[in-house]
């Protein structure tokens, strides 16, 4: 392994000189701050680590609220990031399914593969990672990204691939998949209503059509959105902005409602509007991450045998999809909308953080570098 070397820094501004050892990378600085500037380029800090260039990386929903402060585990000098494609620069000792040279899918969640939960397939609670990625280390929007247990936090390209399809591997394909259609059990003939027309809930109407639902109903407030949708298969919008989204989806469902209701937003609302919508025997599947408390009508549910579930994205369906992509079953790139230079991130997030003005769904960063 390589002696620990780090790059010099300014005495007075604790700046870092930029050397042969520091790379550029997205720095958040407290809320509404961030910045694209000088850091130490990563070091193997253990045998089981990769050093990983960064080819393409993402912005995901989550990163706005880093950024307005709504993740307070994010502290001042944070890269963040937990999306992108590269080249392993560097292993450790115990890494044995990657080398130098090969081109990787950077998993957004961390597992040793070990533990008690990594065992049970729940690489999201896995005891020594978890979404630890550009939250409580330093994640992928930068030149080069330490990832720890990188056997099994790291997946191979094979040879040939779109790599920049593959960043929507890294989360929101198993986003919408595990916490979305699986959690569901969405089955052949269900009517299913997906609520949030964003990637996430854009993922989950991709891979609900693996089991051939008989409808797929799309709600969101945004109408691009929704036209969006319809391309990628929903058979149905509503606009929940402009009409009654109970009304109209009971109409469409003769009065009993949704098999699977998938809820993709994360705010009461919407996870309200699933409850109301749900058919007996039905499946809520929250995916959206929930800052507020949320009513939950048992006096409405408790006769109905509704099956509510939560999830936090394991990741573990990954080489399942990539299989589905290569297969062309199913088409990520087709929610990628804008592209971006690594070192125009700044701009990039102007762009993300105003997605319905802008049109935007996935925006891809290329390190040319
Ligand atoms: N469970 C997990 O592991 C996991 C992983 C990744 C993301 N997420 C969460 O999934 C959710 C969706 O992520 P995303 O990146 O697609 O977000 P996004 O913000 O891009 O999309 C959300 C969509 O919801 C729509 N919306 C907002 N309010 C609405 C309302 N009242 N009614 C109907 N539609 C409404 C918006 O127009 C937007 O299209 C977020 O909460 C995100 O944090 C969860
Ligand atoms: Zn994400
Ligand atoms: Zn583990």
């Amino acid at each position: 392994m390589e002696a620990l070397v780090y790059p010099e820094t300014d005495k007075k501004s604790g700046e870092v000189k930029p050397t042969a050892k520091t790379m550029k990378a997205l720095v958040y600085h407290g809320p509404g701050k961030k910045s694209w500037e000088d850091k130490p380029k990563p070091i193997l800090t253990a045998p089981t680590d990769a050093i990983v260039k960064i080819l393409k990386t993402t912005i995901c929903g989550t990163d706005l609220h880093i950024m307005k402060g709504d993740v307070p585990a994010v502290t001042d000098g944070r890269i963040i990031g937990h999306e992108g494609v590269g080249i392993i620069e560097e292993v450790g000792n115990s890494v044995s399914n990657f080398k130098k040279g090969d081109h990787v899918i950077i998993s957004c969640i961390t597992s040793c593969g070990k533990c008690e939960y990594c065992k049970k397939g729940m690489y999201s609670h896995c005891e020594d990672g978890g979404w630890i990625l550009g939250n409580l280390i330093d994640g992928t929007q930068a030149e080069y990204v330490r990832i720890p247990h990188a056997d099994n936090s790291l997946y191979p390209i094979p040879a040939g691939a779109d790599e920049e399809a593959l960043v929507m591997l890294s989360d929101i394909l198993p986003t919408g998949f595990e916490c979305g259609v699986l959690n569901g059990q969405v089955k052949p003939g269900d009517i299913v209503a997906i609520v949030g027309a964003g990637p996430v809930g854009l993922a989950a109407l991709l891979t609900a059509q693996f089991y051939t639902p008989a409808e797929i109903i799309m709600i969101d407030q945004d109408d691009n959105r929704l036209d969006v949708a319809k391309t990628f298969g929903a058979t149905k919008s509503v606009n929940s902005a402009s009409e009654n989204a109970i009304d109209k989806i009971m109409s469409l469902t003769n009065g009993k409602g949704v098999d699977v209701a998938i809820e993709a937003v994360g705010i009461p609302a919407t996870f309200e509007l699933c409850q109301e919508i749900i058919a007996p025997g039905g499946h809520i599947a929250n995916i959206g991450v929930h800052g507020k408390s949320v009513t939950l009508h048992l006096e409405n549910l408790w006769s109905k045998n509704i099956t509510i579930t939560t999830r936090l994205v394991d990741t573990v369906t990954t080489p399942l999809l990539l299989k589905t992509v290569q297969a062309k079953k199913i088409e990520p790139k087709q929610l990628i909308t804008h592209h971006f230079r690594l070192d125009q991130v700044i701009e990039a997030y102007d762009t993300f953080g105003n997605a319905a003005k802008e049109k935007a769904l996935k925006v891809i960063l290329t390190n040319d570098n």
